[in-house]
């Protein structure tokens, strides 16, 4: 009897191949109500004699069992964990992902090669406060209050005596206050306008320009903004200046290049002219040398400014300059 219980057993368990199959079968043979601790249960019915024997026989019976399912259950579980190394193989050999690291964002990018240009042709670098007095965005600018080229302009007004500073220019007068002639100076930073369109933000970034000295003249300003604009562009960009106004300059003027995109036959980005306005300059109006506290009729000099963001979007082909400004990581990796 115990020999064919022993028997079954040992058929049933060569057919499990799980560890939950297992389990059941445990609980088959010596569970709570398996077939042997049923038998070792009803071994107070029997005689002494037969308890004695009957008794040793399922005990080794159960040890036994015992035993196998014991063995069953860590040959088990080592064939479930070399299954699952072959499928959680790792190829070591395998390359690395990348790593991205940041880049320079292509405003700055010109920003820096404008500075750079400069430099090197004896330009130092000033800076001036963004969150500006009027008198130095507009009065010392010979744009007093209720002027109308004040429209010219979309200021942000902080008070009624304080803004952001609209452009770059009032550097001009902060920088002659403090210093005397020969003056040589840009003066790169970021401006704010109320303004918003695919060509115009609410932030932009200005490089503003100034040379004066006792005799500096129109043609310094030409042939040192026709040299920046070639080392900017190229060797054959074709430059044109056109009569402009700005009241802190006279004579203004502001000046072209050549459609980068149509070559000059005229296109959307250039509205069919065949030129795109890159610059605002002329020769320091005397009003600002006045302002500055120069002795009148001492000096002369010629300043000139430019927006960045304009120059990026030219360089690179932008046709929207509010790409510069969403941070898309992939509009950025291209630069
Ligand atoms: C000025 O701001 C003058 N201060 C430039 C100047 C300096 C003239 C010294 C004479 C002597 P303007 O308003 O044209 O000029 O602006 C200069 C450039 O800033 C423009 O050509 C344009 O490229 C850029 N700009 C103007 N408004 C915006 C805007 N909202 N977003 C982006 N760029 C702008």
């Amino acid at each position: 009897m115990q020999d064919s219980l022993k028997e079954s057993f040992l058929k049933d368990i060569s057919e499990i191949t799980s560890l939950n199959d297992l389990l059941n079968l445990k609980a088959k043979y010596i569970g709570k109500k398996g077939i042997i601790t049923e038998k070792i249960k009803n071994l107070a019915k029997l005689s002494l004699e037969e308890r004695k024997s009957q008794g040793k026989i399922l005990n080794e019976l159960k040890q036994f069992i015992e035993e196998l399912i014991k063995n069953k259950e860590e040959e088990l579980k080592q064939k479930e964990i070399s299954e699952s190394l072959k499928k959680e193989f790792i190829d070591i050999t395998l390359p690395g992902k990348n790593f991205y690291f940041g880049g320079q964002h292509p405003v700055n990018k010109t920003l820096l090669e404008i500075i750079d240009i400069f430099r090197e042709i004896g330009f130092t670098v000033e800076e001036g406060p963004e969150v500006e007095l009027d008198y130095y965005n507009f009065e010392a600018l010979n744009i007093p209050k209720n002027h109308p080229a004040r429209d010219m302009q979309d200021t942000f007004y902080v008070s009624e005596d304080v803004v952001l500073r609209t452009h770059t220019s009032p550097v001009q007068v902060r920088v002659m206050e403090k210093k005397k002639p020969p003056l040589r100076f840009i003066s790169p930073g970021k401006v704010y306008r109320c303004d918003s369109d695919i060509t115009h933000t609410p932030m932009f970034h200005q490089v503003e320009g100034l040379m004066v000295d006792e005799d500096v003249s129109f043609s310094h300003l030409k042939g040192i903004l026709v040299y920046f604009l070639r080392r900017l562009f190229g060797e054959n960009i074709p430059v044109r200046f056109r009569p402009s106004f700005f009241p802190f300059t006279e004579p203004s003027t502001e000046i072209d290049i050549g459609c980068i995109i149509c070559s000059g036959s005229g296109c959307r980005v250039c509205k069919g002219t065949g030129w795109l306005e890159v610059l605002g300059a002329g020769m320091v109006h005397p009003n600002v040398f006045k302002f500055a506290g120069y002795p009148e009729g001492k000096y002369t000099g010629f300043a000139f400014g430019m927006g960045v963001e304009r120059l990026t979007m030219l360089k690179y082909g932008i046709d929207d300059i509010r790409l510069f400004f969403e941070n898309d990581i992939r509009f950025l990796r291209q630069f």
